[in-house]
């Protein structure tokens, strides 16, 4: 697919964009280490190959589109092409993904206007994960996930329940999809260990603290000591170390990476560098966009200049072409019909339920489907007579072969007690944390007609 990128100043790293292919990329460190410059590197030498989805909470990545095409900046300041609208992000994380076009969700100012908090981060972030996680099963393309500051939604304990599971079930399961998921954390003694374990390529930046040590020294099977050394070895004799340690199951190597070629916004202010508001703003993007085909592109390309006529008239003011795209748009917006409806979040669920539940019982015996319709149906417990009776099926058939691997490990239903009396039941708190906004009744539908 591609030749050699170019990640590190000495070049000994040899990834091709292949290589991150269904791959969970973990890139750690402490503060000011260059996490953020890494990620960025790393999408300006993939996003060609494989369109990326990139939670950006602090506002360090609009820089990425000054140079590089095809990447939508969804925020809530001006500098943004579309506002972040919880009721559009399901159509703009299956456009992305249709279109292979790469989008940048720009928390930064979120909270401005007081009203909007962490939680809504959340909620906006499960919203469109989970339109791209259901589209990533019918569409099976490279993309990228990427997560910055991933402690706040992957967090080992705490945070917001749906998202975590969410983000934990992409990180185990996206391989087989084509999804790649990129995590970065500075503080990552807190991030999931089941999301960590999972990552097949990492880039440990320099840590000083040494509870983050051990845990490079756990990733990389290494003693502490040895870790340190590595690190020590790093650094660049004027006190900084933007030196790291990547490895990838094969290979341990250590260098530094090349600086991001798109501008920096994030970067960390020096006595030399300049204005930050001098940064000239891609208008090719915003002629791309206006170029859109399709009804969703239209509405989505209104929906933003309608928030630019309001919000960016400052920054925008003498700006020619843009006023002429302006124009085009005022005239089009009486035609534009199509408002982006709000998704059905409880039709997605059920739709995720379904999902779940036919690739359990996909390689199943007819069966196992008789005795999950059986338990569904009844509240509480059933002893193996019970159950053999209500799914008319032999006692000696649930007691030889009972649905172990497919049903009980996986959660769907309980079984209790020893060998010579067992009882069933089946497991509603599976069902409640993640498909919270179903009813049992639609549920229990739903689990009887697919198991039919
Ligand atoms: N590989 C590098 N070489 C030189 N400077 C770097 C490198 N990586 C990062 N920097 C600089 O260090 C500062 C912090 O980097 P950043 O990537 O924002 O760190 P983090 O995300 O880990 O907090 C930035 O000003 C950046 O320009
Ligand atoms: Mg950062």
């Amino acid at each position: 697919m591609g030749s050699t990128m170019k990640l590190d100043i000495h070049n000994r790293l040899s990834f091709k964009p292949e290589d991150f292919i269904g791959e969970c990329v973990a890139v750690l460190g402490r503060r000011g280490g260059g996490k953020t410059n890494t990620a960025a590197r790393l999408f300006e030498a993939l996003h060609s190959h494989m369109p990326a989805t990139i939670i950006d909470i602090d506002g360090d990545y609009w820089g990425l589109r000054q140079q590089l095409p095809n990447i939508i900046l969804v925020g809530m300041l001006p500098r943004a092409d579309l506002m972040l609208d919880i009721e559009k992000a399901p159509a703009l994380a299956n456009y992305s993904l249709d279109k292979g076009v790469s989008v940048i969700l720009d928390f930064d100012g979120y909270d401005n206007d007081g009203v909007r908090d962490e939680a809504w981060v959340a909620d906006y972030l499960y919203t469109y994960s989970l339109a791209l996680w259901r589209a990533m099963s019918k569409k099976r393309t490279p993309y990228m996930m990427m997560v910055e500051e991933a402690h706040e939604f992957v967090p080992q304990t705490g945070g917001h329940a749906a998202l975590k599971k969410l983000l934990r079930k992409m990180a185990l399961r996206g391989r087989k999809r084509g999804l790649s998921m990129l995590f970065t954390s500075q503080r990552f003694a807190n991030v999931s260990k089941d999301v960590l374990s999972q990552a097949g390529i990492m880039f440990l930046h320099h840590a000083t603290i040494p509870n983050d040590q051990e845990v490079y020294a756990g990733l990389l099977g290494r003693k502490i000591g040895e870790v340190q050394k590595l690190m020590a070895g790093m650094a660049n004799g004027n006190g900084q170390n933007f030196g790291l340690i990547v490895f990838d199951q094969k290979k341990l190597v250590t260098t530094q990476m090349r600086l991001r070629e798109t501008y920096h916004s994030g970067f960390t202010p020096g006595f030399n560098t300049s204005a930050v508001d001098s940064l000239p703003i891609n208008l090719v993007s915003h002629d791309w966009l206006a170029g859109l085909d399709g009804e969703l592109g239209k509405a989505l390309v209104w929906h933003s200049f309608d928030e630019l006529i309001k919000e960016n008239d400052k920054i925008f003011a003498d700006n020619k072409r843009l006023r002429e795209l302006l124009g085009v748009q005022s005239e089009a917006g009486a035609h534009l019909k199509i408002v982006p409806t709000a998704p059905d979040l409880a039709a997605i669920q059920m739709a995720d339920l379904e999902d779940e539940l036919r690739a359990a019982l996909q390689n199943s015996p007819r069966y196992h489907s008789k005795i999950l319709a059986a338990l569904v149906k009844f509240s509480g417990r059933m002893s193996t007579g019970l159950l053999a009776e209500k799914a008319g099926l032999s006692v000696s058939t649930i007691r030889k072969n009972p649905p172990v691997r497919n049903l009980i490990k996986p959660g769907w239903i309980n079984r209790f007690g020893d060998p010579g009396s067992r009882s069933y039941g089946f497991n509603w708190a599976k069902l409640t944390g993640e498909y919270d906004l179903l009813d049992s009744d639609a549920m229990r539908n739903t689990i009887i007609r697919v198991s039919a």
